[in-house]
């Protein structure tokens, strides 16, 4: 591996930073103890500006590189929040706040990132500026949108942006990353049926909600399986099927919920068209009636070609070319980095945890060796990008 070799040596206290971010986590945008640790750590380490209340609680650093050289900022994008989930590794640093953890390495990310910024700004070989970026809410809330409609973009004259993710099963030093679709838009949806409620002993004289509901979940299978081109991806999940109170009331009405994942725009549009029709058409059918509510949440991640190869070269520099995997599989999860890829290109990157727990698993730890690996990463991708 051909690391920065000041970044290598100073991997322990960084790890020391990680470790006091996991044990202190701190969910969606309430992430003051952590922005004002990102706050406090930019500062000392002389970032020429540092702007807290971004999106509500994102912070920013920019870092000048050298005198009189003018060039663009590129932003560099870190995530600063947390799970509700209760921890279970009984580790020295394991959260000290029960039901909230770092399950996603979202404290390894942010404290990777910091290390960078000490890097970048005491040795500044580098035109133009870098914008050192730790978002909130990464977990649900959009944060990242939230810092993008703040008008992040205009008032740092960003360019371009990057962002990483460590990956549990990759091993520590290698990468992987795709161009286009590298994560999917992840939309959520409720269905209201409501039909008439009665005896359970009469259905004749109800609208039985639980049947309409019962062929409106068996039919939006349809949609993966009869509607979407089998070479394009989707998933239609329903995860919530509520409604009655007793074995001999028909009730009023049922509340269905789910989710939806896709890799295109098409196939997005798709889906909720789909979904719409096959609740409506269906709850008519039964004498019921449908309520929709479809939310487009996370878009899709999408990698920009020329910064995806770049990216991929900077992450071949340090692990060579056989430790890059270029044409990684898409993942269904979501990811809100996908807010900025839609307001300048860049490219989103996975980097080797090694064999820990999965992510969202109350086992995960994020692995500190990965430390020196992804500062470094930051470190060449911020000089290179940003070269004489
Ligand atoms: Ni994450």
């Amino acid at each position: 591996m051909q690391l920065v070799d000041d970044v290598v040596a100073g991997k322990d206290e960084i790890a020391q930073w990680r470790r006091t971010l996991h044990a202190d986590p701190e969910l969606l945008f309430d992430v003051h103890n952590t922005a004002a640790f990102v706050t406090e750590k930019l500062k000392s380490f002389g970032c020429d500006e540092v702007v807290t209340g971004i999106g509500r609680t994102g912070v920013v650093g920019i870092i000048h590189g050298r005198p009189g050289g003018n060039g663009p900022a590129i932003g560099l994008r870190a995530d600063m929040d947390a799970l509700p989930i209760e921890e279970t590794t009984g580790l020295a640093w394991a959260s000290r706040t029960p039901g909230k953890m770092h399950a996603c390495g979202h404290d390894g990310h942010t404290a990777m990132l910091l290390g960078a910024a000490r890097h970048l700004a005491a040795t500044r070989n580098f035109t133009g500026s870098v914008a050192v970026i730790f978002q909130p809410a990464e977990e649900g809330g959009g944060g990242g949108r939230e810092m993008v409609n703040d008008g992040m973009m205009e008032r740092f004259g960003i360019t371009k942006v990057f962002g990483m993710h460590n990956l549990p099963g990759l091993p520590v030093g290698q990468f992987a990353i795709r161009k286009g679709p590298i994560m999917a838009a992840t939309d959520i949806f409720d269905i209201k049926i409501t039909g008439r409620g009665g005896h359970a002993a009469m259905p004749y004289q109800t609208i039985d909600p639980i049947v309409a509901s019962s062929a409106i979940v068996s039919s939006l299978q349809s949609i993966a399986s009869r509607n979407a081109n089998p070479l394009e991806s989707v998933v239609v999940s329903v995860t919530k099927f509520n409604g009655g109170s007793a074995y001999n009331i028909i009730p009023e009405t049922v509340d269905l919920a789910g989710t939806v994942r896709t890799l295109s725009p098409a196939m997005r549009d798709l889906a909720e068209q789909k979904i719409t029709e096959i609740a409506t058409s269906i709850a008519t059918a039964h004498g019921a009636k449908a309520e929709i509510n479809y939310d487009r949440n996370y878009p899709v991640t999408f990698n920009h070609a020329d910064e995806t190869d770049f990216a991929a070269d900077v992450a071949a520099t340090l692990a060579g070319e056989e430790g890059v995997e270029r044409n990684q599989p898409p993942t269904m999860g979501g990811e809100d980095f996908s807010f900025m890829l839609e307001a300048r290109p860049g490219a989103f990157i996975f980097m080797g945890n090694g064999d820990t727990a999965n992510l969202h698993h109350p086992a995960y730890d994020f692995n500190d060796e990965a430390i020196p690996v992804g500062v470094s990463y930051w470190v060449k991708l911020a000089e290179r990008a940003l070269a004489a």
